[in-house]
Order: C-alpha cells, then structure tokens, then sequence
C-alpha cells in the first residue's frame, strides 16, 4: 500500500482512505454489522491505516464500528482515526448543521467513547453551519487541540473563503471535498488552493455512489432509506449516460489489467491537489478490490482518453447537488 505524508501533519498515511459511511447502515440500505467490522479488519491487514468516519453516519453506529474494530486490531497507535462534528439528528433521524462550541464539545466526549480511544487524528468539521461563524467552531477545534483530544483539524464541504475565514484562527490541516471523474468541481480552485497551501486532501465520493464500480445498467431504482434515490445522477437519463461512459472507462482500465473501480480511484490519485481518495466498502471483498488502486499509474496518453470519453459521453454539467447532508 503506497503511503504519504499527510499535509503538514507528521502523519504517514495509506493513499486509500477506507470510509465508513455505509458502516453506519444508514442512507445506503442496512449494513450488517458482522460484515462491517471484516470489511475493516482486511482493510487493515491489506495496509489500509487510515479510517474516515462521523457520528451521523449511523448515528454513533458507524463509530462504534470502527471501535471494536481498533480493538479486535490492538495497534490503535497503527491507525489513523478522522472523524467529524457539526451535525446533529433528531428521533425521527432529521439531519440539522450545528458547529456551536457547546455542540463540538458533546461531540467530541461521545465520539471518543464510541471509538474507545483518548484522542482523534483528525477531527473535522463536517459541514460549515451557515448560523455560527466559522471562526468561532475553530476556536472551539483548537481548545481540543490543547485540551489532547485531538492532534490535527480537518474540515470538510468548504469552500475556498470558508477555509480562509478557518485559517484566520489556526492551522487547517485537511479538506474533504466531494471529486470524481464525474464530479470535478473542486479542480476549479478548491484543489488548487489547497495544494498552494500545504493543506491535505481527502478526495470523498471517488466511487461517484457506486456509478463508477461498472455495476449498475442503468436502469436499477433504489429503496427508500438509499440516498441514490434522491440523486439526479441517477434518474433515468442521465444515469444511462453515465453508464455509457462507464463502459467506454472499463476498456481503458482493461488495458492495465484493473476494474473500472480500480481505475475511478487511481484516477482521482494522479489529480493535482489530491493527497488521498476515500472509498466506502460494505464488505471485505469491496475492500480488496479497492487496494487495488495502489502501485500503478495511468499514463498521460490514457489521461486524455479519459478526458474524450468524458467530453463525449456526459452533457450535463456537474451540479450542486452533491454539496448537501440531507438523505432524501
Ligand atoms: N465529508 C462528507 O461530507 C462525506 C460525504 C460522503 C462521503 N464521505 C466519506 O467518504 C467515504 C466514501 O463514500 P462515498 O460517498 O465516496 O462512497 P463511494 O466510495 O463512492 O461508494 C461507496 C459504496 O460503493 C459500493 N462499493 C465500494 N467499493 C465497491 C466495489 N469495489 N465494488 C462494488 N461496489 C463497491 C459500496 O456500496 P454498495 O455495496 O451498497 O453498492 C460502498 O458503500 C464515506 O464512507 C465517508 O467516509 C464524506
């Protein structure tokens, strides 16, 4: 497994980052948990040493997870743990922003429980919360700093201002933006700005929910509770196109022996700014074919057959529409 120093953090880091959204069984259709917790055990011994996760993903589930996994593996010292805070749910599980002090420091005492360690890796903010300065849920993220209850600050869905308005109060670490083949928005000046800056990437949705593993046809519907249901990716028209370029995809992954998922991931690697990819593995099977992005390149022939199939292939431009928490 290739490893990378993160940013400006001591950290060496596995450049697939393994995440644990669907862990939480929740906005993806039910996990098991069983499942779960082999699907990161392999990560783990395939090399993997760096697990992305957040108390919304699942509602503590998720966390609870990666818990008992920490402590079936032993070498918690081994693993680098993010995870984040700003949102908080009701009962009836509606998803709400809330980076206040008081919010952050419930967060960080409880998922520190559920992980059953003493101090984060990176914690980040999930989401900006447009009611509370940004400013000001920094200042709460360094009093952790001080406090040991975390090591370094990460925040996630920002833009370039938001992280500057960050950045005014201390040393942001890393960004989680939303990039993939089909989604390039960041590039724009995001990435950039990060690379400029020193500051880490967790590049999320690599898989593009799924669309770029080459399983779907195009026609599939989702349940309710599966957040593709929602997603205008894939209402009909515009997932055939997606599948269409996917299918054009596979045959250039063909030529390196690797999935089109494979591909997806390691594509994303080779993009300026981008420090590490995060994908999402509901089982242990997912995780290993996953791996498999690391130890080869693309080369920049390949790079601009990939830039004709996407010119030619997808006409609708990459929308907003991925910048949200909501479920449905
Ligand atoms: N900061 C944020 O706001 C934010 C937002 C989204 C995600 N994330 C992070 O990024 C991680 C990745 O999430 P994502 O949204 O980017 O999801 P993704 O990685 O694009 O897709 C993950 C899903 O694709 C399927 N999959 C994964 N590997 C596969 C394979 N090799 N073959 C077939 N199917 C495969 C699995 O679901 P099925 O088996 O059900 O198809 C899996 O749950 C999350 O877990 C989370 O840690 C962060």
């Amino acid at each position: 497994m290739e490893k990378i120093r993160f940013g400006q953090t001591d950290l060496e880091v596995s450049v697939l980052v393994l995440g644990t959204w669907v862990t939480g069984g929740w906005a993806w259709g039910d996990a098991d948990d069983g499942q779960s917790l082999r699907a990161i055990l392999r990560a783990l011994e395939l090399g993997i040493n760096f697990i992305d996760t957040a108390p919304v993903y699942g509602f503590g589930r998720s966390e609870r997870i990666v818990g008992q996994a920490l402590k079936e593996w032993g070498a918690r010292d081994a693993v680098v743990i993010a995870t984040k805070c700003g949102l908080e749910w009701d009962e009836k599980e509606n998803i709400r922003r809330n980076a206040s002090p008081a919010r952050i420091r419930q967060e960080i005492d409880q998922s520190l429980e559920r992980l059953g360690v003493e101090r984060i890796d990176l914690y980040q903010i999930h989401w900006p919360d447009s009611k509370i300065h940004l400013e000001t849920s920094m200042e709460t993220m360094l009093k952790l700093q001080v406090a040991g209850k975390i090591r370094y600050i990460g925040v996630s869905n920002c833009n370039r201002e938001q992280i500057m308005a960050c950045r005014s109060v201390g040393q942001v670490h890393s960004l989680q933006p939303p990039y993939n083949l089909f989604e390039r928005e960041s590039e724009k000046d995001l990435l950039p700005f990060c690379q400029a800056n020193g500051i880490a990437t967790m590049a999320y949705g690599g898989l593009c929910r799924g669309l770029l593993t080459g399983k779907f046809s195009g026609e599939e519907t989702f349940p309710r509770g599966d957040l593709r249901r929602a997603d205008p990716k894939f209402k009909p028209d515009r997932f055939r196109q997606y599948v269409k370029a996917v299918d054009q995809l596979k045959r250039v992954a063909e030529k390196y022996h690797k999935s089109v998922a494979q591909f997806a991931l390691r594509w994303v690697l080779q993009q300026p700014g981008i420090t590490t990819v995060l994908a999402g593995a509901r089982t242990a099977a997912q995780v290993e074919e996953n791996v498999g992005v690391t130890g080869w390149q693309i080369q920049p022939e390949d790079l601009e057959a990939v830039e004709k199939i996407l010119t030619t292939r997808i006409k609708t431009p990459i929308g907003p529409e991925f910048m949200s928490p909501r479920r449905e």
